[in-house]
């Protein structure tokens, strides 16, 4: 399938601790106190300061909630609910857009709550979107940035095999403080060279 279309089919990806869906109603309820969580608010840039963080409100907005419902109509991206295969419950999302279909690219993003964090999930999440997206589309690269801070996710990054290519200085401010944003990325060749050697 060329990158163009490569997100028209939404699929359902099983792996050992996490299966990934589009989202169901229960689903997109779930992600109201996942997408509140002050580590999740601060990490993925939605908030640069620490009252924000306070006035977060774990009740999602109908904003909010039209946004996930539409997320399987949308054939330029790719919006998956994670779901902890542990408890049945949607922890959180990962996420392909930013399609670029000429340049075969597209990035990645992912959040898990804390009740998802520090158990593998978000690595075999990310695993497995990759998986598939490379498999099942003409992609070549994928890339995202990170707060320079965020060790974990840099570390499960890098396992599921994206390499860093630069560092953006100063690049993020919080609470007034800035700090460095770390850009990765993989390649559908890096993928045949770690399956080749
Ligand atoms: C980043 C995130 C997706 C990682 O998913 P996770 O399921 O929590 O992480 P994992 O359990 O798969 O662990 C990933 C790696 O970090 C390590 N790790 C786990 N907890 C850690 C911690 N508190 N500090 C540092 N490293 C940690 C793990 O040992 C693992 O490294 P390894 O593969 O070398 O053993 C998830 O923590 C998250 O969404 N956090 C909040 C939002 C966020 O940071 N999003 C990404 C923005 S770019």
């Amino acid at each position: 399938m060329t990158a163009t279309d490569a997100f028209a089919v939404k699929p359902t990806l099983v792996g050992e601790r996490v299966v990934l869906r589009p989202f169901r109603p229960d689903d997109i309820e779930a992600m109201g106190p996942v997408l509140a969580d002050p580590e999740v608010l601060r990490l993925t840039g939605s908030v640069t300061t620490t009252a924000e963080v306070a006035d977060a409100d774990p009740e999602l907005d109908d904003r909010t909630r039209r946004w996930y419902s539409s997320r399987s109509a949308q054939a330029d991206r790719l919006d998956l609910a994670i779901i902890d295969r542990a408890s049945g419950r949607c922890v959180g999302e990962v996420v392909l857009n930013e399609l670029r279909p000429g340049q075969d690219a597209c990035n990645l993003r992912i959040l898990v709550g804390p009740d998802g964090r520090g158990r593998g999930l978000g690595t075999e999440a990310v695993r497995l979107v990759l998986d598939h997206a490379f498999a099942t589309t003409d992609l070549h690269r994928i890339s995202l940035d990170v707060q320079a801070d965020n060790v974990r996710a840099r570390r499960s990054y890098a396992s599921a095999g994206f390499a860093v290519e630069g560092l953006l200085r100063d690049e993020h401010v919080f609470d007034g403080v800035r700090s460095d944003t770390v850009l990765m990325a993989v390649l559908r060749t890096d993928r045949e060279v770690a399956a080749e050697g």
